[in-house]
C-alpha cells in the first residue's frame, strides 16, 4: 500500500458535512430536495449528506467520463449513465466530490438546466480554486484545498483508495 498523508480527517469531514446539510435544510426549508450523485467519487459524500438533510430527500445517480488523459479533464464529457428520473420542476442539487478545472460540471449543469428543474444547485465536498478554467457557480463547498491530487472518501487514483475514510495525498506510490 502506498503512503498516504492525511489532509482532512474523518472527524473534520463529518463536522463539515453536518454544516453543509444544515445549510441545505435551511435554504430549502419546507421543500423536497432531489440529490444527483455523480458516480463514483461522490457516493460517500452523497450518502452522508442525504442522511443529515432534514427535508424529504430523493436520490438519483449519474456517471460521466471525460476524454482527458487521466488526471486532466478535456471538457469533452461522455454520459456513461444518465439519471433515471426526470427533474422538471424539482429542487435539484448536483453532488460532486471535487471541482478541479470545472469543465465536467460546466457541461453537466448546461445539460441539466435544459431539463427545466425548479432550482439547480451545486454542492461539492472539495474545491481546487487555483485550477479553475471554466467559471461555474458553486453553491455549497466543503473545503477549498490546494492544487494537490487527493484520494479517499470516494476519490480514487487509478480506482484505488476510494474506501479510505479520510482524504489524503498519495506521497509514495
Ligand atoms: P474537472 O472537470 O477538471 O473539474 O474534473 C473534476 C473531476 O476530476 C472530479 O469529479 C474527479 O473525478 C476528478 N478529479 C479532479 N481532481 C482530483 C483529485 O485530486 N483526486 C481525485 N479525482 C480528481
Ligand atoms: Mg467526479
Amino acid at each position: 500500500m502506498a503512503k498516504i498523508d492525511v489532509m482532512i480527517t474523518e472527524e473534520e469531514i463529518s463536522k463539515r458535512v453536518n454544516e453543509l446539510a444544515g445549510m441545505i435544510s435551511k435554504d430549502f426549508s419546507g421543500q423536497d430536495v432531489h440529490l444527483i450523485c455523480i458516480l463514483k467519487g461522490s457516493i460517500f459524500f452523497t450518502a452522508e449528506l442525504a442522511k443529515r438533510i432534514e427535508n424529504e430527500v430523493t436520490l438519483d445517480f449519474m456517471s460521466v467520463s471525460s476524454y482527458g488523459d487521466g488526471t486532466e479533464s478535456s471538457g469533452r464529457i461522455k454520459i456513461v449513465k444518465d439519471i433515471d428520473e426526470g427533474i422538471e420542476g424539482k429542487n435539484v442539487i448536483v453532488v460532486e466530490d471535487i471541482i478541479d478545472s470545472g469543465r465536467t460540471l460546466s457541461f453537466l449543469l448546461d445539460m441539466l438546466k435544459a431539463r427545466k428543474p425548479k432550482e439547480l444547485k451545486l454542492c461539492t465536498l472539495l474545491n481546487k480554486p487555483d485550477r479553475r478554467v471554466v467559471d461555474i457557480p458553486v453553491d455549497y463547498i466543503g473545503f477549498d484545498i490546494p492544487d494537490k491530487f487527493v484520494v479517499g472518501y470516494g476519490m480514487d487514483y487509478a480506482q484505488k483508495y476510494r474506501a479510505l475514510p479520510y482524504i489524503g495525498v498519495v506521497s509514495e506510490l
